[in-house]
């Protein structure tokens, strides 16, 4: 989609050209010295998100919670813990980024319930209780008790007996998180409620969490075994995930909390995530655009790091996208392990350059503007409930959730008091202050490219065209009107020659590598290793 596809009287919606920043509030900036990060601490840093120039900042839960999965647990879906602050203060927040021309995008999780929410303590009070039904409640099964074989994806059996009533309920998560059932009207009505007590505040839009766990089968049958599971992943890898999620009438439920959105101005953005394979991804827009605006993409998140594996990647997206719909492309999450860690401190660079070039609204993740690794998290430090689970597989997502490296100080900027996660060890090393007057920094970089896609229509609405996937060379060309623009990736540690195509000459706009910057090239380039640079050329 471009402006002229959007509609010749629309512009595009913000989005389509926008950059969203992931803030994990609990590690971005403590303000009251509780080690825990909180609202306030956002307000506090929207200078620097300025200054970095996105334009939408997510944040993932602040609501009133037990905590059992930092947040994700929600105890009441239209208020702050007060670990985060008060209402007031996220009042404070929406004036404030909207001041600094930034969005705000919440977090919303509707398809489990903290076990400590009122709707839950209600509903396994009795089995005739009037929200008994706002969960998946089943009798046992005469053979083993459990309804079903459904795995949580935390481990373990996805069935909790409750002795009260005599019945199991399901969650998809942990125990503290029981499923709602969204097949009930009422369950859709009250959580419609919720985002308009936001949308009314002002918020500019939601991720929605595990968007297509909400429906599951009818009949609830078993899923089949995996066959292809391997020893050591984790457990919910065991069986094939064709029953629990994933069904045909989750886009109706979609298209529901879209037309909440709708019926705000501002073009509120809805985005989902979702882990499925592409074509089943591709869905989430809705047969005729009615789901999510921007089912999140995570390709790029375990992409084996290989020119031609990513020039497939990109074409079989591009490819498999719906007429209108806009693409995006994450790079990095509080679920998934740090680019950085995956791919080492020279090719964050190429792939803050590929994630800034590609044509769909990117996603970044805190702290991977700076190139912060994975911090290893041990023994008494470690917090994730995940891990605590299914100990020593490399599950843990504790080591991309530790605190913003801000500064030199003693708690890195982050906090005067012990950080709720451990700093990383390189945190007078790395961090913002260090790569902002640090011009060869990935952090300069990350900020030059932004900027860059900022005012280049031809990387944020442009069309994007494949040039090369030869050796470790990736290269493409993305255009718009007559200005074109040439991205040279180079994925590999090894110099590498690349032929420009015939008859292009550019000029170099952004680089890696600093000597590279406003060189004129043509013809044939020797790329160094680990090397990438944007070129304009001139329109003709
Ligand atoms: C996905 C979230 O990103 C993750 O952090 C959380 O544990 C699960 N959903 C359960 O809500």
């Amino acid at each position: 989609m471009n402006d002229e596809a959007a509609g010749a009287d629309r512009p595009a919606p913000w989005w389509v050209r926008g950059i969203v920043y992931q803030i994990y509030p609990r590690s971005f900036q403590d303000t009251n010295g509780d080690g825990v990060g909180d609202l306030a601490g956002i307000i506090r840093r929207l200078p620097y998100l300025q200054w970095l120039g996105i334009d939408a900042i997510w944040i993932s839960p602040f609501y009133p919670s037990p905590m059992a999965d930092f947040g994700y647990d929600v105890a009441d879906y239209c208020d702050v813990d007060p670990i985060f602050g008060t209402l007031a203060d996220f009042d404070r927040l929406v004036a404030a980024a909207h001041e600094a021309g930034i969005r705000i995008i919440l977090d919303f999780v509707p398809n489990h319930t903290s076990n400590q929410h009122p709707w839950f303590l209600e509903s396994r009070s009795s089995r005739d209780n009037p929200k008994r039904d706002w969960y998946v409640w089943k009798d046992p099964r005469p053979d083993d008790g459990v309804p079903n074989n459904w795995i949580s994806n935390f481990g373990g059996s996805a069935w909790t007996f409750d002795a009260a009533t005599g019945q199991y309920y399901y969650h998809a998560f942990l125990k503290e998180q029981p499923d709602l059932n969204w097949r009930n009207p009422a369950v859709r009505a009250a959580m419609h409620d919720a985002l308009r007590f936001w949308l009314d505040r002002g918020v500019d839009g939601f991720r929605v969490d595990v968007i297509w766990h909400l429906i599951k089968d009818g009949e609830f049958r078993d899923n089949p075994v995996n066959p292809g599971y391997e020893m050591g992943r984790a457990e919910i890898e065991r069986l094939l995930q064709v029953y629990s999620c994933d069904q045909p009438e989750i886009h109706q439920v979609i298209a529901e909390l879209r037309a909440v959105l709708d019926a705000y101005d501002g073009d509120r953005v809805l985005i989902g995530e979702i882990y499925l394979p592409l074509e089943r991804l591709v869905a989430y827009y809705g047969e005729n655009l009615e789901g999510a605006h921007l089912p999140f993409n995570f390709q790029l998140l375990q992409a084996a790091w290989d020119a031609r594996h990513i020039r497939a990647l990109i074409a079989e997206y591009e490819a498999a996208l719906p007429d209108g719909g806009w693409p995006n492309w994450v790079l990095g999450n509080h679920d998934r392990p740090r680019i950085a860690g995956r791919l080492g401190p020279a090719q964050a660079k190429i792939a803050a350059m590929l994630l800034l070039t590609l044509r769909g609204t990117p996603t970044l993740y805190y702290g991977d503007e700076i190139g912060m690794e994975p911090v290893p998290v041990t023994g008494a430090d470690i917090r994730d409930p995940w891990e605590l689970n299914e100990p020593d597989l490399g599950l843990g997502r504790d080591p991309s959730r530790t605190p913003m490296q801000w500064d030199r100080s003693p708690g890195a900027g982050f906090t005067e008091a012990k950080p709720w996660l451990p700093l990383a060890r390189d945190w007078q090393d790395r961090n913002v202050e260090v790569a902002m007057n640090d011009p060869d920094s990935l952090l300069s970089l990350y900020r030059r490219l932004i900027a860059l896609r900022r005012e280049e229509e031809a990387l944020s609405v442009g069309a994007y065209l494949e040039l090369a996937a030869e050796g470790d060379i990736l290269a493409y060309q993305r255009t718009y009107g007559d200005h074109v623009l040439v991205v040279v990736l180079n994925l590999g540690h090894h110099a590498m020659p690349f032929d420009l195509p015939p008859g292009l000459a550019g000029e170099v706009i952004a680089a890696t590598h600093g000597a590279r910057d406003g060189a004129r090239l043509t013809g044939r380039v020797e790329v160094a290793p680990d090397e990438g640079f944007v070129l304009r050329t001139a329109p003709h």
